[in-house]
């Protein structure tokens, strides 16, 4: 499947160069404020009138025989959950109707494999089921999910159904926020924040049933605790273990499990009309929009689901959807329909995301533009409707240029009918897919490639070698990573100094497993230890765990440039964090003076949490440098010089070691201002037009052949 460039996208986005397009953007997404992202873009104002009245309805789709059924619509099922109370709407999830032989199957087996259509009531329902049945007198229920999302709206409708207040009876965890307490038996948590806990409890006593959910997502740390749960049940006679999964490869999960029993849970879905292409999309963005435009004005009520690929496209989906409703509403006489437009994405603040469970007013229509978080992580009553682009983002990482990356790829088969599926919930669906039915048949994989076979393995590698796990190969993995995978990130921890030359943790290693960091953040703050500026360095890592801290509205972009500016340190963006943060708090951490100086004091907020639990993980004295900042640039380099570049031309380095092209991105404090170090090392490379620099240190060229003597030395 080749994939061009939206054009649609491009345009947007010298649109949103304007004032009052970012505006209207913030305003569709429920915002007032407007305040949450600011998207570094700069592009040239364009006359805004440039598309065409109305456009929509020329996608040519292939009508597939077997579904050609008339779908009657408009009996808005979406209505009974607002109509009825919780207690009937558990009654009237699928699972509720084998809820006792599922408990049976449970109290017989140590392991469960259970199968169910999204929305059947698994993540919600089992963990309520087992309280019930008694499982939580001894213990807690855990059960994790691959997006921290996902974990606390589900957790938050638990406690809503079981009417306790969250972090009462039920809670969640997630990294650097634990909302749980004494009296919870229900716990919801990333499959991060379990494989953490088996650093402290191997055994993980405290939990008598694990359910890991979700499973089908595959994603790196539900992988690796396969491998550890099993062993955990192999140990534990009173450990339950049940893992759920939307999709199929049930079998798989119960072939490694010792064949485990696998439990259907009968699916209530109404037959979903597929209609493909019938020629490939050239632009999926622009397609998507004009098919959205086309159900909502010709096609019965019922909700529309759009599958994007990442933020920027759905906010430039949001804001042409808005814009041709407005064009059309004020260009004909007759009444356009109300259409709700929606984006949900993984970095959209929480307060936005909730939004796509509301119900729409009266003869309103809801069209959400999400990411593949839509596909199985949350659940919208009321879609009738599906567009599919066919694409997703996925992490990849580059083991050749250690970096990974967020790329844009077909989605597999089993995504797509997992998307197509969204359509039939609530009554017969129809999904759109802008892609052929060749590209479906013959170019998509079957399943997603998991996570764990194309990702850096930094982190795990530490943590499996916290557990004694001495040889990475022998490990029980589901799928094994490709070798090259783990000895090159054994490699990079060895560069650090958190294995030696045989491959075991060092004292350096030990110490940073205490850390929920990524191995760098963790080596750095223990230089900070060792050069004494561990009070800085702290600043620095927690800014560098929380979103961009920079609020920079479309509106006022040069009078928050300038604003921006006099925070700059010219040689050093990690300075810069720290000279922000220190003076908010010389401010008295006041939320007026972020307001005043154009930051985000949500995030500002974060680093400070984030500080003081790094702050308890630490145990130790805090030691500062005062400001005599260089030395803390210097523990910047120990943690970073794997990341250094040489000068090379005006904005342009070369990486010391690989010799690739890096580039000062503008919002640097080292772009521009005629200060131009000859070295410098970068948090982390991002491609985009071109190879971005994320956050840059000058260094001197004496440290880097200190600090990395396995790559500099000096002539
Ligand atoms: O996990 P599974 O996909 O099987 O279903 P679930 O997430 O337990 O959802 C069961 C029902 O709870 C769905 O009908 C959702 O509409 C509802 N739900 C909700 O209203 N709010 C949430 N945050 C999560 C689920
Ligand atoms: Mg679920």
């Amino acid at each position: 499947i080749s994939r061009k460039g939206s054009g649609l996208v491009r345009e947007i986005h010298e649109k949103q160069s304007m004032n009052k397009s970012r505006q209207r953007f913030w305003e569709l997404a429920g915002s007032k404020l407007g305040d949450i992202l600011g998207v570094e873009k700069t592009s040239e104002q364009i006359d805004a009138d440039t598309a065409e009245v109305g456009e929509h309805g020329e996608i040519d789709f292939k009508e597939d025989a077997k579904f050609s059924q008339h779908l009657k619509k408009g009996e808005a099922v979406s209505e009974f959950a607002m109509s009825k109370s919780i207690a009937e709407q558990r009654q009237y999830l699928p699972i509720y109707s084998v809820r006792d032989e599922l408990l049976q199957v449970i109290r017989e087996n140590q392991v469960v494999v259970v199968v169910g259509e999204t929305g059947s009531g698994k993540t919600t329902q089992l963990t309520q089921y087992l309280h019930e049945d008694g499982y939580t007198i001894n213990g807690l229920v855990g059960c994790t999910q691959p997006r921290r999302v996902a974990a606390m709206s589900v957790a938050k409708r638990v406690s809503e159904e079981m009417e306790t207040e969250l972090g009462d009876k039920v809670g969640y965890a997630i990294r650097f926020e634990d909302v749980t307490g004494p009296n919870t038996v229900i716990k919801y948590m990333t499959d991060g924040v379990l494989l953490r806990e088996t650093l402290k409890d191997a055994d993980l006593d405290k939990y008598r049933v694990i359910v890991m959910d979700e499973a089908h997502e595959r994603s790196l740390n539900t992988d690796v605790l396969f491998g550890i749960l099993k062993k955990v049940a192999a140990h534990r006679r009173d450990f339950k273990l049940i893992v759920t999964s939307a999709t199929l490869n049930a079998q798989k999960f119960s072939n490694f499990f010792g064949s485990a029993p696998v439990f259907h849970i009968p699916g209530r879905t109404f037959p979903v009309n597929i209609l493909h292409s019938k020629t490939p999309c050239e632009d999926y963005v622009e397609a998507a929009v004009k098919q959205a435009m086309t159900i909502h004005i010709t096609s019965p009520p019922g909700d529309i689901l759009i599958f994007m690929t990442g933020q920027e496209e759905i906010e430039a989906a949001c804001y042409a959807l808005a814009e041709r409703i407005d064009r059309l509403t004020s260009s004909t006489d007759k009444a356009v329909p109300k259409l709700l437009i929606l984006p949900i994405y993984s970095q959209l603040p929480a307060d936005l995301q909730a939004k796509i469970f509301q119900k729409a007013e009266d003869g309103a229509r809801k069209c959400i533009v999400a990411t593949n978080i839509a596909e199985t992580s949350l659940t919208v009553d009321g879609i009738y409707y599906v567009i599919d682009t066919g694409y997703g983002k996925t992490k990849v990482y580059n083991p050749k240029m250690g970096m990974d990356a967020l790329q844009v790829f077909p989605v597999s088969r089993a995504a797509a009918d997992q998307r197509a599926g969204r359509a039939g919930r609530t009554g017969p669906g129809t999904c759109y897919r802008l892609y052929t039915e060749s590209a479906y048949l013959d170019e998509m994989l079957a399943a997603p490639v998991p996570e764990i076979q194309r990702t850096n393995l930094g982190n795990v590698v530490l943590l499996l070698k916290s557990l004694k796990i001495e040889n990475l190969l022998d490990f029980d993995f589901m799928d094994p990573p490709p070798q090259e995978n783990i000895l090159n990130s054994m490699y990079q921890l060895w560069v650090l100094g958190a294995l030696n030359d045989v491959g075991a943790l060092t004292d350096i290693g030990w110490k940073m497993v205490e850390f929920p960091l990524d191995p760098p953040l963790a080596k750095m703050l223990l230089m900070g230890e060792q050069l004494q500026c561990l009070d800085e360095v702290l600043t620095i890592v927690s800014m560098l765990s929380v979103p961009s801290v920079f609020f920079r509205p479309r509106d006022r972009a040069e009078e928050s440039d300038a604003v921006r500016e006099k925070f700059f340190v010219p040689e050093s963006d990690h300075l810069t964090l720290l000279n922000v943060y220190q003076q908010w708090k010389s401010n008295q951490y006041r939320g007026d003076w972020c307001n005043d100086h154009f930051l985000h004091v949500k995030g500002l907020r974060k680093a400070r949490e984030v500080r003081s639990q790094l702050l308890d993980i630490l145990k130790i004295p805090v030691t500062s440098c005062g400001y005599d900042w260089d030395i803390v640039r210097k523990a910047v380099c120990s943690a970073y010089f794997h990341n250094a570049a040489r000068l090379k031309g005006v904005g342009e380095y070369v990486n010391c070691r690989k010799g690739m092209p890096c580039h000062l991105h503008p919002s640097s404090a080292l772009y521009g201002l005629g200060y131009t170090p000859e070295y410098v090392v970068y948090h982390e490379l991002i491609l985009t037009t071109k190879e971005y620099m994320q956050c840059v240190s000058a260094v001197e060229p004496q440290w880097l052949a200190d600090l990395g003597p396995m790559f500099f030395s000096v002539k």
